[in-house]
């Protein structure tokens, strides 16, 4: 059994928490929260206890995994605290919003042999992970187009939405990601971005976007089209789509029954799609818990490393570089 501490007990935290408490090989020990009430409330529901400092949640001896699930600017600490305590880390995704914080942090963690896997769960949906099998097998023949559609239901509070670091830092990252995670060891060389603030006043004020659309190109040429929102009225669009030689392979929206109505107004009536992430990746969170657990245990390597979440977090500055120029931008990721 693997004893974790949990970082962090808001949206997603509650979510692992429980996905943690269920696991058949996981114990969830304690839980970390600055927000005492919230971690009271997760350590109940999952009978964990609650500690009052993170020192104790990741140096506490009989702790084997640090799972970080707080807001985004406390990654970098206790990923570092994490990794010197000797022990194994998840983190949520972004690692951080600086790259300079995150490339010294590198520097930090990097000789340290203990497993550090970052939160991109897009890529053990098993929809879209059977595009990448497929792509990889050849099914596509040569992979020329991706085309990836984001969109939540609706935009985060104006607390959240301060701290997130922009859309390209806080929402495209995932699509940024699971582009990466599709054309494999063919880089991303180029990115064209542009920005609306159509939706949100918040967004507005805050000098924030909410609508996206990107056009990237990888180093064999292969076009990447990432398009966002923060705002889908009908749910959480979550498509992609590829294109190659020998036709075309769409991984798409999900419902909650697979039920259609027929009737005088309507054919092939369906619910609405999944809300928001915690239904529609559901599977994926579940599934990337126990690949983490699988590595641990078996010694292995990663399946999305510390250096595939600064890829991304590189690829939003240069998406921010080409909305700020007007321009496209090359890609550097040294
Ligand atoms: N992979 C995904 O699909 C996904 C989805 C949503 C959020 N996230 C990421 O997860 C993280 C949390 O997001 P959220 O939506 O749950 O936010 P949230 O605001 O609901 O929760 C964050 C929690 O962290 C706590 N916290 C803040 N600073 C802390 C600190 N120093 N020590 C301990 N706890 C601290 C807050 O009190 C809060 O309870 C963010 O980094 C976000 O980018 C990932």
């Amino acid at each position: 059994m693997l004893n974790f501490s949990l970082m962090g007990a808001g949206r997603i935290g509650k979510m692992h928490a429980k996905n943690i408490a269920m696991h058949s090989k996981c114990n969830l020990t304690y839980i970390y929260d600055i927000n005492q009430d919230l971690a009271n409330e997760v350590a109940k529901q999952n009978e964990a206890q609650v500690v009052q400092s993170a020192e104790e949640a990741i140096n506490s001896k009989d702790v084997d995994v640090v799972f970080i699930a707080s807001a985004t600017p406390s990654h970098i600490d206790f990923i570092t605290m994490g990794a010197n305590a000797g022990k194994a880390i998840f983190c949520e995704k972004p690692i951080d919003l600086d790259i300079e914080n995150v490339n010294k942090c590198f520097e930090t963690v990097k000789d340290i042999d203990v497993p550090i896997q970052i939160g991109f769960n897009r890529r053990f949906d098993n929809s879209h992970k059977s595009l990448k099998l497929a792509k990889d097998n050849g099914q596509i023949g040569k992979l020329e187009m991706v085309v990836i559609t984001s969109r939540d239901p609706e935009p985060p509070g104006i607390d959240y939405l301060k701290a997130a670091g922009g859309v390209f830092r806080d929402m495209t990252i995932h699509d940024f990601d699971l582009s990466r995670f599709i054309l494999g060891n063919d880089p991303i060389v180029e990115v064209c971005a542009y920005g609306g603030q159509l939706v949100s006043e918040e967004c507005r004020q805050i000098g924030d976007h909410d609508t996206a659309m990107l056009i990237m190109r990888s180093q064999q040429g292969v076009l990447i089209h990432i398009n966002n929102s923060r705002r889908a009225v009908y749910g959480y669009d979550q498509r992609l789509e590829i294109f190659g030689s020998k036709g075309m392979m769409i991984s798409n929206n999900q419902f909650p029954t697979s039920v259609e109505v027929f009737n005088k107004n309507n054919t092939y009536a369906k619910d609405l799609i999944h809300f928001f992430f915690i239904e529609r990746y559901d599977q994926a969170y579940k599934d990337q818990l126990d690949d983490f657990v699988n590595i641990i245990s078996s010694n292995k390597k990663p399946s999305v490393t510390f250096e595939d979440g600064r890829n991304a977090l590189i690829l939003a500055n240069a998406a921010y570089e080409s909305l700020e120029s007007g321009k496209s931008v090359k890609v550097n990721f040294n």
